[in-house]
């Protein structure tokens, strides 16, 4: 006998990397060197100032205790100078900021707070699976945008304003996700684009959720914040992560920023469900959140110089992609030759040890395109691109 799954459980499929590397795992318990360039999971370390504060913290007797829902003091003013150094962004170091367990846990919590069964949920028809995923957890109706290949995978904001239903509607629209630059696309951040989002959510009554982990991978020019945007408070809010920008994604450290009105609301769905982070972890993450601009000068010089492996490989699979791509992905169109993203993904994984990621897990628009990661070091793309020469 087994008791049966809330229909949430039923109809809500397990994360695609959950799956798959477990697959990955295998073949290297099975001793296979798989070069995994499918996640983005950054291989360098955080500064050697957060691992010296982490373990000066986590010696302190009076570190180990609960802490308070919305995290130290000194690392919320640590991200508001962050955002004051960074984006040119002022916040309010006591009403508008909440640390988060990561960012993705951010998605969750605004889900919860702001959407009634049934409400509509914009969601790029490419992009982190999780905004889908936790909208159809929480009952809400998925009401996929298009994004504009040829206009750089910008949003198509006159189909979007064609999806939009009125509130009063049985699937009012609420709340829209925006991230850019873009995952899996790349596709740059840019002013414009900003204040068209602000002033879409502001003529249609729709809560922006930005999500902004990448603004400093690979960037081109000066990192961009949505909440720069005049009159983006109203109606915004933003998640944001060490987890690429700082080499700490196993730390779990994101934040969602915003106005009090918003932050407050989602403190009480969220201190019902977690405890608060670790001092230390919080800690470490106010010292990297002072990382000097060459540090993440020097992390960038480091990916700029995986870029052209990363190329020769995509070219040896005959595949085409963008040169301007910002954050940790180059994204890439297979050729007419290859059958389809799933079966080149096992071919490569299985035959030649490459895990690669298939297009389609960011939305159905993915289908002929796959995803490769940065989070590598060089040598070891180039061995993948003899790998498949061979
Ligand atoms: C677009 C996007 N948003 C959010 C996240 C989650 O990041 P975090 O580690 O802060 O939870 C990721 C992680 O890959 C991502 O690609």
């Amino acid at each position: 006998m087994i008791i049966p799954l809330a229909h949430r459980a039923d109809q809500t499929q397990e994360y695609y990397f959950s799956v798959k590397l477990a697959e990955v795992r295998q073949l290297l318990a099975q001793g296979h060197d798989v070069i995994n360039i499918g996640i983005g999971n950054p291989d360098m370390a955080p500064s050697t100032a957060t691992l010296d504060a982490l373990t000066a913290s986590a010696r302190q007797p009076t570190a180990h205790g609960y802490q308070s829902y919305k995290g130290t003091p000194a690392l919320r003013q640590a991200i508001a100078r962050f955002y004051a150094h960074t984006y040119g962004v002022t916040l309010d170091p006591e009403t508008e900021l909440l640390p988060l367990i990561g960012s993705k846990e951010g998605i969750t919590h605004l889900s919860l707070t702001f959407l009634n069964e049934g409400d509509g949920v914009l969601v790029p028809e490419l992009g982190y699976p999780a905004y889908r995923a936790v909208s159809q957890m929480v009952g809400a109706q998925v009401q996929e945008y298009p994004l504009l290949e040829h206009a750089g995978w910008q949003p198509d904001w006159a189909q979007m304003a064609e999806l939009v239903q009125p509130a009063g509607s049985p699937n009012p629209t609420k709340l829209l996700w925006l991230n850019y630059p873009h995952m899996p696309t790349g596709a740059p951040a840019t002013k414009a684009l900003f204040e068209q989002a602000v002033r879409f959510a502001h003529d249609h009554k729709i809560l922006l959720c930005h999500d902004n982990p990448y603004s400093l991978i690979l960037n081109t020019k000066a990192p961009i914040s949505l909440l720069s945007v005049d009159g983006a408070k109203d109606v915004a809010v933003e998640l944001n992560s060490l987890s690429k920008s700082h080499n700490m994604a196993g730390w779990r450290m994101g934040w969602l920023a915003g106005a009090k009105p918003y932050i407050d609301a989602v403190l009480t769905i969220k201190s019902n469900v977690d405890s608060g982070q670790f001092k230390p972890l919080m800690d470490a993450a106010t010292e990297a959140l002072a990382n000097s601009d060459d540090w993440h000068r020097d992390r960038n010089a480091v990916y700029q110089g995986r870029l052209s492996a990363v190329h020769a490989l995509l070219d040896t699979l005959g595949c085409t992609y963008a040169t301007d791509q910002e954050g940790l992905f180059i994204w890439a169109k297979l050729p007419d030759s290859v059958e389809s993203a799933a079966a080149l993904v096992d071919q490569l994984l299985y035959e030649k040890h490459i895990f690669i990621a298939p297009g389609f897990i960011f939305g159905p628009k993915g289908e002929r395109y796959i995803r490769i990661s940065l989070c590598v070091p060089k040598e070891r793309i180039e061995e993948a691109v003899n790998r498949l020469r061979a």
